[in-house]
């Protein structure tokens, strides 16, 4: 029998015909994986020049499972289990037994009649199983080509956001702490559209930043549905302690290309008007999602920023690598950010990383991913507020920064979910709505 856990909502599922998990798994997966399998394909060559004839197998074989693993999809085949023996496949594999025992043993568990958010962060722990499987390739990265293009495409608007953080960083000295705000404001509002940008909502179609991430702050005002950042800010200030800068903000990021730049300068700003004095990035261990970035991306990202022929660009690019250097920022990759868990389960399932986060004093959570993972993915009220949806997940002041591409969203005012739904039906999925939703532990 079906486990059901009481005063909580059931996880969303593609069960529900016509739902946009449901259309998730019939339409937007399966085309992520004719993309990967066709990026394989058409680097056959170079695994070639690479490897030779075992670079040729590697990428027939690679192939191979990734065609197996889009039949199962297509065809709603029970999900198996890992085989690649990497070290989180024993976590993923016990997660597998969890969701039967939850689903309970009449049906397996599957593609669509089980959570949306299990199996398509099992997709992309599929995907590196494929490569995996095939050491020559192993480290292939089968989004790169995406992200590249999504950072270059997005060179003017980069380039206006570094020229603008120059501007605040000329005036620092003359800065009042009504100034400060307001710049951190908009920085913090710059890093949440920069959520737009993501691949996996376009199915890796080009989706990056074209117009001034700046002068389309206002505009984009109406579109945030909550905004916490007074108490965002608030927050920080009383973390400050007898005047010294904050310790430690921790990021976690969402996507490479426009979105890391935006948490980057953001970043920046809070090191260099000496706000705070240290920052942690968290990212994926593998690739993830499309876009997401890896330890490999942020570096790349960092370099290409240094190499702009632009002077404002490769200063911040000088800077980010400095700060790297002497430890004002460090970049770190967990397992659990690339599994499906709910953040309620951390404490649990990745206690040290719980503990690591206790350490933060305020912890940014970018993109939408993290927030179906910090709600749980499930079919809350509107209403419900937004300490309730974290079910115990508190590590640390903390701060979810997403444009809404799923169907969750808690935290509204009442009747306001039934009016947008009246005026845009597609609110909660088409990235156009926004919010800045904090949480605090401790009293602000
Ligand atoms: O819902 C659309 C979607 O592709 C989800 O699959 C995923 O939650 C999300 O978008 C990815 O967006 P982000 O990069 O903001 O986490
Ligand atoms: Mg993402």
């Amino acid at each position: 029998m079906a486990v059901v856990q009481r005063g909580v909502p059931p996880s969303l599922s593609a069960k529900v015909t016509g739902s946009f998990a449901y259309l998730t798994i019939r339409d937007r997966l399966p085309t992520i994986l004719t993309k990967v399998i066709d990026t394989i394909h058409r680097n056959k060559s170079k695994f070639f020049e690479e490897h030779g004839e075992e670079g040729i197998n590697a990428e027939k074989q690679a192939i191979a499972l990734l065609s197996k693993l889009r039949n199962e999809l297509l065809t709603d085949k029970p999900v198996i289990e890992l085989t690649d023996g990497l070290e989180d496949a024993d976590s993923w594999n016990e997660y597998l037994q969890r969701q039967q025992r939850l689903q309970g043993d009449q049906e397996p568990v599957s593609w669509f009649t089980s959570p949306w958010l299990y199996v398509e962060c099992y997709m992309y722990r599929r995907i590196q199983e494929a490569v995996s499987l095939n050491p020559p390739i192993s480290n292939f990265d089968v989004f790169n080509e995406g992200k590249t293009q999504s950072f270059y495409e997005s060179q003017k608007a980069v380039m206006t956001l570094c020229t603008f953080l120059e501007d605040i960083q000329k005036n620092a000295e003359k800065l009042s702490p009504d100034r400060l705000s307001e710049d951190f404001n908009k920085l913090l509002q710059i890093s949440l559209w920069g959520n737009k940008c993501d691949l996996s909502i376009s199915a890796g179609q080009d989706n990056s930043q074209k117009i001034s991430p700046i002068d389309a702050l206002a505009s984009l005002q109406p579109f945030i549905l909550v905004n916490d950042s007074g108490m965002v800010w608030s927050s920080l200030m009383s973390s400050q302690r007898a005047g010294e800068s904050v310790d430690r903000v921790d990021i976690v990021l969402d996507n490479a290309g426009f979105e890391l730049v935006t948490d980057l300068v953001l970043a920046d700003f809070l090191v260099s008007s000496g706000l705070v004095r240290k920052i942690y990035f968290h990212g994926k261990s593998f690739p993830w999602f499309v876009s997401d970035v890896t330890a490999n991306d942020f570096h790349w990202t960092v370099r290409q920023t240094m190499a702009a022929n632009h002077k404002w660009m490769s200063k911040r690019g000088f800077q980010w690598q400095n700060y790297l250097k002497v430890g004002a920022w460090s970049y770190h990759d967990h397992p659990f950010w690339t599994q499906p868990h709910e953040f309620c389960d951390m404490a649990a399932d990745a206690p040290d990383l719980y503990s690591r986060l206790q350490q933060a004093d305020l912890v940014l959570f970018k993109g939408d991913l993290n927030y179906r993972k910090l709600t749980g993915d499930r079919a809350w009220d509107h209403t419900v507020e937004f300490s309730t949806a974290l079910q115990g997940f508190q590590p640390a002041p903390l701060c979810s920064l997403r444009t809404l591409k799923a169907n969750v969203q808690v935290g509204l005012q009442p009747g306001r979910g039934e009016k947008l739904t009246s005026r845009d039906p597609t609110w909660m999925t088409n990235g156009k709505y926004a919010v800045i939703q904090f949480y605090s532990p401790k009293p602000v």
